[in-house]
């Protein structure tokens, strides 16, 4: 099953993406997460993409759409994959069916629709383990120990690009660019849309029930 999680930044997309993976048992395959790897890392593709990621714009298609293309073809996601972040551009969706046009195309496009208010306070209050990748929420999703991550025991914190000013950005950016694949998806027929203000455990199970029936 090829599924891609859509919706705006901080809507949930990389919380179900990864429940869903471990129901369906395919990959979770995160642009964002292997920008920030590649930052991590101090790597050439770091390099170039931090200084987009921090202002809250998008990395330029050519710097992205080769490496999801690359990703998808290795061994583990010859079952499918869940894409978390890709496409964001109508360009990226084009050139990911076209890539698709052999092996078929995405099975499900799932809309996470969350209102911007509520995006906004979901970013502010994130917060991430840098050690093992966790994310939780100050109030709907806190550490047991207040500021330490309950997997691996290291400090958690804040994304650099959840910031109040990036954040608005990064909406902006969401409405004018990636909120035209919703109709993309829509008119090819695998388009799901899902409440994303409900608990993380019945979004969940709605976007199943959804992918099921
Ligand atoms: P990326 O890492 O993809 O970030 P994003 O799309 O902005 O999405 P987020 O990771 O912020 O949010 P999410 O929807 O996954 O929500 P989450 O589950 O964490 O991209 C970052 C940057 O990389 C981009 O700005 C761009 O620069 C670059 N980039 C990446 N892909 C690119 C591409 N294809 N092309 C170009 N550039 C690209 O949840 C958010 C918070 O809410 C968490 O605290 C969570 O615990 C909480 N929460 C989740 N669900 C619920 C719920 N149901 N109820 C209450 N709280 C909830």
């Amino acid at each position: 099953m090829k599924i891609i999680m859509l919706g705006a930044p901080g809507a949930g997309k990389g919380t179900q993406a990864k429940m869903l993976a471990d129901r369906f048992g395919i990959p979770h395959v995160s642009t964002g997460d292997i920008f920030r790897a590649n930052i991590k890392e101090g790597t050439e593709l770091g390099k170039k993409a931090k200084a987009y990621m921090d202002a809250g714009e998008l990395v330029p298609d050519e710097l992205t759409v080769d490496l999801l293309i690359d990703r998808i073809g290795k061994e583990d996601c010859a079952n499918g994959y869940i894409l978390d972040g890709f496409p964001r551009t109508l360009n990226q969706a084009e050139k990911l069916t076209e890539a698709l046009a052999e092996s078929g195309n995405i099975d499900f496009a799932v809309n996470v629709d969350v209102p911007d208010e509520a995006i906004v306070v979901r970013m502010s209050g994130r917060r991430v383990c840098p050690a093992c990748g966790a994310s939780y929420h100050i109030v709907n999703i806190p550490t047991k120990v207040p500021g330490i991550c309950d997997r691996c025991g290291a400090e958690v914190v804040q994304r650099k690009d959840d910031n109040p000013e990036t954040v608005q950005n990064r909406l902006d950016v969401y409405h004018e660019q990636t909120q035209p694949l919703i109709d993309y998806y829509k008119a090819l027929g695998c388009e799901v849309d899902v409440d994303g203000t409900q608990s993380m455990q019945d979004v969940f199970e709605a976007i199943v029930a959804r992918l099921e029936a």
